[in-house]
């Protein structure tokens, strides 16, 4: 079957789509049908079947007489280490875990949040909650102490899981001083923290409340998969929004199975027993979808990767651990490409292994520019697949689908819409509009499973971000165009997030905190070009009357407070003080404007700006640091 009938399929007949799609997952009690809509514009998906996906991602496969094959491969060229655990082994591992949880006091619905680095112990205790039921919250390492405070008091979790200490090139992360900071400073207060002492760091523990992975694992039952309901949440991940407050995007259980499951093959065209490596992190949708759950559910072998795509030790890695591990496809994100291009341009470390077991490459999290592509392409000689998504909708919005058939790429493009998406381009007036127009990009409800079902605790956020400004739509936030053959074109975000290292950012969040800096009156933060890593946040910062300070100094407490109080990961290292900020009559900062001239784009001087010389100001100001930057 061509791409074209199977989306023609599902579009005349959604529900038998999907419930044939169901049928590759094990359930306690099937689903009587797949959409329920009675609470419309909210969606559900499968929610009267019964469900485990832990037993779905770990023990069926045991039962089905695949527990000698490989679950996971942990591959650390940090640590120097490797490790290949069994699904058997999995399985074990997980059921004792989740059952010293369980004696702790864990149960169906119950928040853990997890705070771990890349190691094989972070997917074991995201199983060991599916199990029991209980909603992991996964928070990614690179943030700080405040960052994850704002997720305690949001999840409100009976329990924390970490790890000692992360490791980053040449530098621990301190995991669990950050874990006590984060703890301290929220209001909620978890019951108890389990941590995983990694003998590169171990952690000073506090009697009665943090208890050790293993030592208290010691002489409790192993727990049963407990079964839940198809709508039961499987997990919230928090994801960055207009402001500070995260967004905590709830992943139902039985859409995300049948959803992740037809992707494996459809998209990513891997079998049970093929290896599948997404080189992401478990804190990102990425490593929830295509580290944990996708390749487990469908029976693959999937790859703990703690390195970096250069450094560790060099440009060769991907390569190496492709090679070694015989992974038949790989996903991975642009900008690791770019730093590995940086690194090898003419591709000599390629050269050096022997990358046969390889089919394909999957890009996503950031717009996949040309010159990437068509480097790996050069390099690697298969097909580079460019998919978009977000971690609102799980799983790919728009694809080139190597399972179903292969499309011409064009680059610059994501491709095509998958089954369970209608996607449409709209004008401010919710209007579809021509092929090749641009315009906001909403996708038509419901959105497939496996999509957000809600956000936690906050449905009228939900609805006010997502659903209201085009009624009977999905608003991506993204801008773009479909041209006349269907492919989707991702230009731009239509708010305040920005894309840096794939990673997900809000500038809003860091004006906040560079808001509370007692000298700043006023700031802004915009989101520049950058050739690795796609964007970097830069402030401008207009200063008290009489403050009297030296600007240096301000920039640099303001660059070291986002770094305390979002993470390292944000790479809030530009920022200069101006006098004035350019906005409209109506005192709305023109930040596009201020984007234009940093990237060196022309611009069209805004009918309603308030000071035209306001803009010379600015650069001025950016001339000073360097932009626009060369090339
Ligand atoms: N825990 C703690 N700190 C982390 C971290 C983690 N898990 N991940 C990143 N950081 C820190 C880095 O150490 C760095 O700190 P520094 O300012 O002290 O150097 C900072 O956050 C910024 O990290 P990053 O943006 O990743 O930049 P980098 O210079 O360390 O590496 C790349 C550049 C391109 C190699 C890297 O960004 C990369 O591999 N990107 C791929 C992204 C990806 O897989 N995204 C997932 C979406 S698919
Ligand atoms: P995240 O939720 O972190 O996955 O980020 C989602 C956002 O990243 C999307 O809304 C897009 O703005 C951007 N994005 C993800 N994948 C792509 C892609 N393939 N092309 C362009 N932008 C992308």
């Amino acid at each position: 079957m061509s791409y074209a009938d199977v989306y023609a399929g599902w579009k005349a007949d959604p529900e038998g789509f999907w419930m044939k799609a169901a049928e590759e997952i094990d359930w306690v009690k099937k689903p009587s049908k797949a959409l329920f809509d009675d609470n419309a514009p909210i969606y559900e998906w499968f929610s009267d079947g019964m469900v485990n996906a832990c037993y779905n991602a770990v023990d069926r496969h045991v039962d089905n007489g695949r527990g000698e094959q490989t679950a996971i491969i942990y591959d650390s060229p940090i640590t120097h280490s490797k490790r290949e655990i069994s699904y058997i082994e999995l399985r074990n591992r997980v059921a004792s875990l989740a059952g010293a949880l369980r004696a702790k006091g864990v149960e169906k619905g119950d928040r853990v949040i997890i705070y771990m680095p890349m190691i094989p112990e972070a997917l074991e205790a995201m199983l060991a909650c599916a199990r029991l039921g209980a909603v992991h919250s996964v928070v990614f390492g690179g943030f700080a102490a405040n960052e994850l405070a704002v997720r305690i008091d949001d999840a409100k979790p009976k329990c924390i899981i970490a790890a000692s200490c992360g490791l980053e090139p040449g530098r621990v992360v301190h995991y669990k001083p950050l874990l006590d900071g984060a703890i301290e400073l929220s209001e909620h207060k978890p019951d108890f923290t389990v941590i995983f002492q990694r003998e590169q760091e171990v952690a000073q523990l506090e009697e009665g409340r943090d208890y050790n992975w293993h030592g208290f694992q010691y002489g409790v039952e192993p727990a049963e998969c407990v079964p839940v309901e198809g709508n039961h949440p499987a997990y919230i991940l928090y994801t960055s929004g207009t402001t500070g407050q995260p967004k905590g995007v709830v992943r139902p259980t039985a859409g995300h199975l049948v959803a992740l499951n037809w992707s494996m093959k459809n998209l990513y065209n891997v079998d049970p027993g093929d290896v599948f490596w997404a080189a992401s992190d478990v804190g990102w949708v990425v490593g929830h979808s295509y580290i944990t759950y996708g390749p487990l559910v469908h029976g693959n072998t999937t790859i703990v990767f703690e390195g970096k795509p250069v450094g560790t030790p060099d440009a060769g890695t991907f390569w190496r651990v492709i090679s070694e591990h015989n992974v038949k496809s790989f996903f991975t994100a642009p900008t690791a490409f770019r730093a590995v291009k940086r690194e090898d341009p003419i591709g000599e470390f390629v050269g050096k292994y022997d990358l046969s077991c390889l089919n394909a490459v999957y890009l996503a999290g950031e717009r996949a520019d040309p010159d990437t592509i068509t480097w790996a392409q050069d390099q690697l000689k298969v097909p580079v697949i460019d998919h978009w998504w977000q971690t609102e909708t799980g799983w790919a919005i728009a694809a080139n689908p190597l399972g179903i058939e292969e499309l011409p790429v064009k680059l610059g493009s994501p491709s095509v819409p998958m089954p369970g998406y209608n996607v449409q381009i709209l004008d401010e007036g919710g209007h579809p509009m021509a092929a090749g127009e641009l315009g906001a990009i909403a996708i038509k409800l419901p959105l497939p499973p496996g999509t957000l079902q809600n956000l936690w605790n906050a449905e009228a956020r939900y609805k006010k971000s997502y659903l209201e400004h085009f009624p009977g739509y999905y608003e991506t936030g993204d801008a773009g165009y479909i041209d006349e053959d269907g492919y989707v074109y991702i230009m731009a975000r239509t708010d305040d997030v920005i894309n840096v290292a794939g990673h997900r950012l809000s500038t809003g969040g860091m004006e906040e905190v560079l808001a509370a800096h007692p000298d700043v009156a006023e700031c802004a933060v915009i989101g520049v070009s950058d050739k690795l890593k796609g964007q970097m946040p830069m402030g401008f910062l207009c200063l008290n009357a009489g403050a009297g300070r030296d600007h240096g100094d301000v920039v640099k407490e303001c660059v070291k407070m986002v770094r305390d109080q979002i993470g390292p990961v944000a790479a809030f290292k530009l920022a200069t003080v101006v006098d004035r900020l350019p906005k409209t009559r109506s005192g709305k900062i023109l930040r596009g404007t201020m984007v234009s001239i940093a990237d060196g784009k022309d611009y069209k001087m805004p009918a309603t700006i308030d000071d035209p010389v306001i803009l010379d100001e600015i650069t001025d100001a950016l001339k000073a640091m360097g932009y626009p930057a060369a090339g």
